[in-house]
This record gives C-alpha cells, sequence and structure tokens, in this order.
C-alpha cells in the first residue's frame, strides 16, 4: 500500500489573483503537485510568483491581465491552451471588497457596487464562459471558484461583496447542470477569515488594538486561516479525487459557517451558577 498522491502532471491550470493570499497560494500548491501554471493578476508583481515556483522546480507563467475583462480571460485561456496543450484547471479567485465591512450599505455608490460585481461575479462567469469549451472539447476538467462564507449569510463582509460572493455560489450551481455531462465540474470554494492582503487591515486593528490574539475567536478552531489552507482544497477539488463533487459550495472556514453567532467567552461554569440560582429562585 502507498499513500494516496495528486499528481496533475500534463495538466494546464490557470489561477487568477495569483500575485497575493489565496491564488498565490494555489499556483504554488498546483504546481507542486505537478500542473502547468498560469499565474494571472492585474498586478505585474504576479511575475515574481511565478519566478518563484519555477524557482522550486515547478512550471509557471504569468500573464497580467483584468479577469472582469472578457478579452483579457479569452487571451489568458487561449495562452494557457498554446503554451501548455490544453487546460484542465480554471482557479478564478481574483476578488475585491469595495471598502470594509465598516462602510454602510447606504452610503455605497453604484460604481463600487458595478466594480465589485464585475470583478467578483463577472469574473467567475467569464472563466466559465472561456474555459469550459475548452474542456469540454478535451474531455472534462474542474473550475473552481473562490466564492466566501460572505455569500452564505450576512456580517462578513460589505453588501456589495457579501451580495457578488452569494452569486458565485449560485453561479458554480447553475454552471454545474449546464455543463452537465460534458465532463466539466464547477464548485465555488467558501473560505473563512484567512490572513491576507484583503484581510490586512483587520489583523492590523487587531494587533494595534491589542487583540491581535482574539482574530478568528468566532469560529469553532478560534484562529484565522491561512492561504494554503484554501489552496489544498482548491488542489483537491480540481483533481480526480473530488470526480464525484460539482455544483457545491465548499467552507473552508474552520467552522465558522457551521454555527449561530455566540458568545465566545463564554464562562461556562458562571453560566451554570447562573442557570441553577434561576431555577432555585422559580422553585
Ligand atoms: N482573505 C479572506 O479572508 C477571504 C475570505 C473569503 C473569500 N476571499 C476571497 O479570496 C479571493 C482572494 O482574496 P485574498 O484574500 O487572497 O486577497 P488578496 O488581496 O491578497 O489577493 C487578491 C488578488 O486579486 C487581484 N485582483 C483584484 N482584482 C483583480 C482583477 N480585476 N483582475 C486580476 N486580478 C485582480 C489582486 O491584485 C490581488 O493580487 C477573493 O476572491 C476574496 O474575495 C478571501
Amino acid at each position: 500500500m502507498t499513500g494516496i498522491t495528486i499528481n496533475l502532471e500534463g495538466t494546464g491550470a490557470i489561477v487568477t489573483g495569483a500575485a497575493s493570499g489565496i491564488g498565490r497560494a494555489t499556483a504554488r500548491v498546483l504546481a507542486q503537485a505537478g500542473a502547468q501554471v498560469l499565474a494571472c493578476d492585474r498586478a505585474k508583481s504576479v511575475a515574481e510568483v511565478a519566478e518563484a515556483i519555477c524557482a522550486e522546480g515547478g512550471v509557471a507563467r504569468h500573464r497580467v491581465m483584468d479577469a472582469g475583462s472578457e478579452p483579457d480571460v479569452a487571451a489568458a485561456v487561449a495562452e494557457a491552451v498554446e503554451t501548455f496543450g490544453g487546460l484542465g484547471v480554471f482557479h478564478a479567485n481574483a476578488g475585491i471588497t469595495g471598502g470594509g465591512l465598516a462602510i454602510p450599505m447606504l452610503e455605497t455608490s453604484v460604481e463600487t457596487w458595478a466594480e465589485v460585481l464585475r470583478v467578483n461575479l463577472i469574473g467567475p462567469f467569464l472563466a466559465i464562459k472561456h474555459a469550459a469549451p475548452v474542456m469540454q472539447a478535451a474531455g472534462g476538467g474542474s473550475i473552481v471558484l473562490t466564492a466566501s462564507v460572505a455569500g452564505m449569510r450576512a456580517n462578513a463582509g460589505p453588501a456589495q461583496y457579501s451580495a457578488s460572493k452569494a452569486g458565485v455560489i449560485n453561479l458554480a450551481q447553475t454552471a454545474a447542470y449546464q455543463l452537465a455531462e460534458s465532463g466539466v465540474r464547477v464548485n465555488a470554494v467558501c473560505p473563512g477569515l484567512i490572513e491576507t492582503e484583503m484581510t490586512r487591515p483587520i489583523y492590523d486593528y487587531a494587533k494595534a488594538t491589542g487583540a491581535g490574539n482574539r482574530v478568528g475567536q468566532l469560529n469553532p478552531m478560534r484562529r484565522g486561516g491561512e492561504p494554503e489552507e484554501i489552496a489544498n482544497a482548491v488542489l483537491w477539488l480540481s483533481s480526480p479525487l473530488a470526480s464525484y463533487v460539482n455544483g457545491q459550495a465548499v467552507p473552508v472556514c474552520g467552522g465558522l459557517s457551521a454555527g449561530h453567532p455566540y458568545t465566545p467567552r463564554t464562562d461556562t461554569a458562571k453560566l451554570m451558577a447562573a442557570i441553577a440560582e434561576q431555577k432555585a429562585a422559580q422553585d
């Protein structure tokens, strides 16, 4: 008996938002599994990500592009097909928030909404639109969209962000049906709180106010996540090990989405004493 490994050798893969955070981690993990990766981002620093992967012995190229632009997504797919000989994996991951959670919906502009929906929701749609035909022609593939626990219910992001991510979850569900029997699976991954540039203000604020050790306390693991913990889930969804997983929104959030809001530091002994006291008063 040997251990199960994920081998994506010979698979062309595109990752958007690959210059930073979750996308950077996914590009690296897919390359470690043998995939040939086209790391895409609007930030020029995505070149360094591809260089670092190559320095570790992986195969990667980079492309500066806008994940919400149809010509840019189409060109990225064409580059992957031309240079890797095909496209088996597309991680549509680029995303923006359009402002912090504290910015009220009533003070948010239509322009902000439009830009967030363009990048976060139309971007994944374009990934499906241009990657799926190539994958179908080759007999199959896996498209993974980065949604968020913010798309499952309120309070994990500003309104435009949460609504865009709810749209991404439905997009994965709908695409799975529309691509039925084509061999192309479409799933969404729903990260909880992950330490990246996107969440830097939350971490910095917590540290500045002496509450650094309280970040992530609302989930049962009582910590924030690392980008690699999302990347590993994307790797699994991209691989034949997830061959029967389709149209799903997979939370990777330390259990945050499993429960209702609660008081993290409830002192159980005090709570039990209060209940006993209340019961004694009733007797
Ligand atoms: N960090 C979290 O806690 C968290 C939680 C849930 C979901 N997410 C989602 O994960 C994804 C990655 O976010 P992250 O946390 O790694 O943030 P990040 O800011 O570290 O990385 C996002 C990357 O996307 C790129 N990008 C933004 N707009 C783009 C565009 N139009 N075209 C191409 N590239 C673009 C940025 O340049 C950046 O490199 C996003 O979709 C985000 O919504 C993050």
